[in-house]
């Protein structure tokens, strides 16, 4: 609906659709539709407890008149007693109380167990889509955003459109039940009160709007703190090796600061509302009472009608107040789901159109005529070419920022290209099904992704299936062996979040193993080794070296021996390809950039290293 085709970012507040009501609720159906029954019941359920309020006031008539005056009233022809009623109203009252408790429980079960369901599924399906999200979605938008999207939105919208429903239903019956009971003592009565009680709807909706901007306002910086305390967590190193602590404490106290102010001037707004409704129904009570004494005098109305009028009168301003409350809620709540279905409604950028299972060796690899962008601003890549046969080694050289890295990260289709076309087979490689895609390549970064888990169920994450036998020959392939020998639990010891408690070296091999029992024919390796000091590098490269035998190889290193070895060494520059060839073809170009990076970076190394 919403979704801007330039761009993914998320608007921090709100959605076009915040005041779509339908449209909203067209895209709840889903989720309540199924649940139809339950719902209706507890607002059936709310029905009685509303009207129970109404019975207690109404009580108070006969029991005033009859029990404390020593009257008899008539109801059908039916003369109730003093010793009667005086019998039968106490065990009442507690039978009522009984029966409303009851009936409030099984409201409250029911209600909570219908909004968690519905928020529950809400998240599966919200986690579904963005666990789908392309690469780009995740540039673009604050992981503190997105998680109060995925979070907090939907149990606030759930939570309170259910509890709001339940509430205006009780609200309203109970409203109906007094209103019945204050025109049954007194129309002219009634007609005052409930005009001077229905004042203060006055103020609460001009409230509304006010307190909307205000909650909005709230959930921004809720994200922003989330944002910051992630950052806090994945950036602790360098918050403490920059002394940056003092740095991110102000950034945080200063948003918590703000949270305090924003919600304090929602008290500061809203705290009065109440007070002051309080003082508008006063009005009316005192009207009421200084009339109904008239009335009395001139016996148009009994002491029990008087008493039952006063609570009911004074019970109604409970409903109202509520009403006025959820009324307010509801507009929240909408704010709320407009912001989770637009999270829905993001379509991913890279669609999964392809009909054609790649399963067949994969022959030749092309680039043809490929630009692309991350967006708008530039162009990262221009016209690339570049012809690729399988087994061959292709390495990639340049500077920093060239493009080497998103050269080769549009192969598994994290990116798509946005002219020319890359081919696997001599066939688009958006023909082929995402899945067997990317299950052709598999990547070893410069940074690897370590799951919480342990060392083993890192390295299954590229193969579930693998037997034993093949987890062992990787461990041995990936040079693990001395490593997971000296751990306590083996193979099976845990591994701190985000692979903190292993040193780059450890990582960068479980990501080997990981690369190598998915056996994929194609392998990337983006500057695998670069972060590491010479010696854990040595062990390293072994482990490259093994996975990529046999393999069509994309590297991008900064090694002299492994360019030295490759099929084609290609130099990209701001985004194209200047030079492409052998080491010797290369080295042999006057003035070439290869020569000019050879003289500088690699002359020194030695080739026999490996
Ligand atoms: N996710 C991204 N969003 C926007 N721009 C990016 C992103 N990743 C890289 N770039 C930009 O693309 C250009 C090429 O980057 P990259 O391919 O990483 O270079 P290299 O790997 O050669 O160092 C750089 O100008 C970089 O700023
Ligand atoms: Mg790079």
């Amino acid at each position: 609906m919403t979704t801007n085709l330039n761009t993914m970012k998320l608007d921090k507040i709100n959605s076009e659709t915040a005041f779509n009501y339908k449209y909203l609720l067209r895209r709840m159906l889903p989720y309540i539709k199924p649940l139809t029954f339950r719902i209706l019941t507890a607002f059936f359920l709310a029905i009685p407890l509303g009207l129970l309020d109404g019975i207690t006031a109404f009580m108070l008539k006969p029991y005033i008149d009859v029990v404390v005056n020593g009257e008899n009233i008539s109801y059908f022809n039916y003369t109730l007693t003093r010793d009667f009623l005086s019998i039968i109203i106490p065990p009442g009252i507690i039978f009522f109380a009984g029966v409303q408790g009851m009936l409030k429980y099984l409201n409250v079960y029911l209600a909570d167990w219908i909004s968690l369901k519905i928020s529950n599924n809400i998240k599966t399906d919200l986690f579904k889509k963005l666990v789908y999200l392309d690469s780009r979605f995740y540039d673009e938008n604050s992981s503190g955003l997105v998680i109060s999207r995925f979070l907090t939105d939907p149990d606030l919208a759930a939570k309170q459109l259910i509890n709001s429903l339940k509430a205006i239903v009780t609200a309203f019956t109970s409203a109906l039940g007094l209103i019945f009971v204050l025109l049954y003592n007194s129309w002219q009565l009634a007609f005052v009160g409930v005009s001077v009680l229905g004042l203060t709807f006055v103020p609460m909706t001009l409230l509304r709007k006010r307190i909307k901007k205000v909650s909005n306002k709230t959930t921004v910086v809720g994200g922003d703190i989330t944002t910051s305390f992630n950052e806090t967590y994945s950036g602790n190193k360098v918050i403490a090796g920059y002394n940056l602590q003092n740095n991110e404490f102000r950034k945080v106290k200063k948003l918590i600061k703000e949270t305090f102010d924003l919600q304090m001037s929602l008290t500061k707004r809203a705290g009065w509302l109440s007070p002051f409704m309080y003082l508008i129904a006063s009005f009316g009570i005192a009207f009421v009472m200084f009339y109904g004494n008239t009335l009395i005098k001139n016996g148009q109305l009994s002491t029990g009608s008087f008493a039952s009028f006063i609570t009911s009168l004074l019970l109604l301003y409970k409903p109202i107040k509520t009403l006025g409350n959820d009324l307010t809620n509801i507009q929240n709540i909408f704010v709320s789901l407009s912001r989770v279905f637009e999270l829905f409604d993001y379509k991913t950028r890279i669609k999964d159109e392809g009909r054609e299972n790649l399963t067949s060796e994969i022959e030749t690899i092309e680039f043809k005529n490929v630009s692309f962008s991350y967006n708008e601003e530039k162009e990262v890549l221009h016209d690339i070419n570049l012809k690729v046969k399988k087994g061959e080694t292709i390495a990639f050289v340049g500077n920093s920022g060239g493009g080497k890295s998103t050269v080769v990260n549009l192969l598994p289709r994290f990116y798509d290209v946005n002219k020319g076309e890359i081919l696997f087979n001599n066939k688009n490689i958006k023909d082929y099904t995402l899945t067997s895609l990317r299950n052709t390549i598999s990547e070893v970064f410069q940074d690897n992704f370590i799951f919480c888990g342990t060392i083993k169920e890192n390295i299954l994450l590229g193969n579930k299936s693998a037997t034993e036998e093949e987890i062992e020959n990787v461990i041995k392939a990936a040079h693990l062996e001395d490593f997971i020998a000296s751990q306590e639990d083996g193979i099976n010891t845990q591994i701190a979040e985000n692979g903190a408690s292993l040193s780059g070296g450890q990582i960068q091999r479980i990501a080997i193993a990981r690369a190598m029992i998915k056996n994929a024919p194609i392998v990337i390796l983006d500057e695998a080794t670069s972060a590491l000091d010479n010696k854990s590098e040595k062990v390293v490269q072994y482990a490259l070296d093994n996975l990529m035998k046999n393999k069509t190889v994309f590297v991008i290193a900064h090694r002299l021996s492994t360019i030295y070895n490759a099929d084609k060494i290609v130099v990209i520059n701001e985004g194209r390809i200047q030079e492409a060839g052998t080491h010797e073809e290369l080295l042999k170009i006057e003035n070439g950039s290869y020569r000019n990076l050879y003289n500088m970076q690699f002359k020194n190394q030695q080739i026999t290293e490996v």
